[in-house]
């Protein structure tokens, strides 16, 4: 169907909604009971919830759920996830808890600098460029004053800004490449005023500069941005214990175990289209905590993935080695995260998984992020290099198959009694549907 329709936005919600199921859907009252049941009968909260976004007509849920018993840095912690995939809750919970006997995760920040770039372009003489730049930096940091005062007076703020020539890469290509240190903020809107201030004085002092020509003085002003590639913002995670330490009731060879696990991290070091899907399983651990404590999945997604390529070929984020009887499972990645401003204070959900996490600094996020994507990796090479991925997965899946059908209680209870001693497989399932049904 082709239907356009201007002034969209300037609707009220149930007009909205109208013109959605009468453009749409033949069943237009089934289609506004499925939007209407998924609204909070709190008004106040489904307002909140409405403000959030723009043209909202729902909510959509996503399941919040909890994996305990990871030891992080000696202090246990209960992680919040929000995701809609079955069996990662299981596996972040079963990799906490076999590391719990273990010594637990261990977990550093190695470095909290965030990064925002003024892309401009400058048609003249460089050399005069840098000079001008030279004499203009004190006042870009000066004219962001009203801007940085709080952050500073909390330790944090401007903490460089330099100039970039990019003209070999593209004709008159420049940039003002700034670092900032944003605290427990993830930054974005303080980075990004800074920035639209930096580009706004530049291009004024410009007008100014002596030595420039007429042509030099009209810098011309291409965009002001955070980048979500924080290289630079690091936090590392690790697990270790002696080989020995590996073996538990499923496991009788902890030294074969080990060493066709190293074999796995080694496959995805060196093999991107394996690469991809290993990393895929460590995002899954860190997008559901990145989602339920309120923040950005996107950046952190798109940051994690360019570090991923950082040498030039997309690689493995983990890495592991057996070193004199000691196995080591590590992890570095980039993770820019807030536990204040965005929606950590606004989110009652999110504002629930802070104060479980007994209200982290944004350091102490970036370490239980990054152990939940270690753990989470942890429990897919275990069962990918031992019984294989489907025994789990499947076994986690089988309510999702049992509810596409439909399944009474009793019917879900049976079924469920069933296959603890058979092997789950979509057929089987629906083949023991069928014969508890005839
Ligand atoms: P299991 O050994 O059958 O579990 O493992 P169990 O019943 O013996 O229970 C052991 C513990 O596991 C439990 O301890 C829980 O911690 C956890 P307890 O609570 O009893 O003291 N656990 C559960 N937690 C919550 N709810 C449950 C539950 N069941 C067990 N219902 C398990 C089963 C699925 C955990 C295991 O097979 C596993 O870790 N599998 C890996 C699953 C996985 O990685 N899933 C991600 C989706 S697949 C994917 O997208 C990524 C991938 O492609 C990445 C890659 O290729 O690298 C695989």
């Amino acid at each position: 169907m082709n239907t356009s329709i201007s002034g969209f936005s300037k609707l009220s919600k149930s007009e909205k909604i109208n013109w959605i199921v009468d453009t749409y859907f033949s069943n237009k009252e089934q289609a506004k009971k499925i939007l209407t049941q998924y609204w909070n009968s709190d008004n106040k909260l489904q307002q909140l919830h409405d403000e959030f976004i723009e043209n909202t007509i729902t909510n959509y849920y996503l399941p919040l759920g909890v994996a305990p018993n990871f030891l992080i840095n000696g202090k246990l912690h209960t992680i919040p996830m929000a995701i809609e995939e079955s069996s990662v809750v299981a596996a972040a919970s079963k990799a906490a808890k076999f590391w719990l006997d273990r010594g637990g995760f261990k977990a550093t920040v190695l470095s909290t600098t965030k990064i925002g770039q003024v892309h401009f372009m400058f048609h003249g003489q460089p050399k005069k460029l840098e000079a001008y730049f030279k004499s203009v930096k004190n006042r870009l940091i000066a004219d962001a004053k009203s801007i940085t005062q709080n952050m500073e007076k909390r330790g944090g703020g401007i903490l460089d800004i330099e100039l970039r020539n990019k003209t070999e890469k593209l004709s008159g290509y420049y940039q003002l490449h700034a670092t900032f240190e944003t605290l427990d903020a993830m930054g974005a809107n303080f980075i990004n005023s800074c920035l639209e201030q930096f580009a706004t004085t530049f291009k004024q002092e410009a007008l100014r500069f002596k030595d420039f020509t007429d042509t030099e003085k009209q810098i011309e002003i291409v965009m002001s941005i955070l980048s979500n590639y924080v290289p630079n913002c690091l936090v590392r995670a690790e697990v270790s214990c002696p080989v020995s330490d590996l073996s538990d009731n499923k496991n009788s060879h902890p030294e074969a175990f080990a060493q066709k696990f190293v074999q796995a991290v080694n496959i995805a070091e060196v093999e991107p289209y394996r690469a991809v899907t290993h990393n895929k399983g460590i995002m899954n651990g860190i997008d559901a905590v990145v989602l339920a404590t309120g923040n950005d999945f996107r950046a952190v997604e798109a940051g994690v993935h360019a570090y991923a390529s950082r040498n030039g070929t997309y690689s493995s984020l983990t890495h592991a080695k057996i070193e004199n009887g000691i196995f080591t499972f590590w992890m570095e990645i980039p993770l820019a995260l807030g536990t204040v401003g965005g929606l950590t204070g606004l989110h009652p959900l999110v504002k629930f998984a802070l104060e479980l996490l007994h209200k982290p600094s944004a350091k102490e996020l970036m370490q239980i992020v990054a152990v939940a994507g270690l753990a989470q990796n942890f429990a897919a090479l275990r069962s990918l290099t031992t019984t294989g991925i489907q025994e789990g997965h499947m076994k986690m899946h089988l309510m999702n198959i049992l509810n596409q059908f439909d399944a009474t209680t009793e019917e879900k209870a049976h079924i469920i009694n069933h296959f603890k001693t058979h092997v789950v497989t979509h057929r089987a399932v629906v083949e023991a549907i069928d014969n508890l049904r005839k």
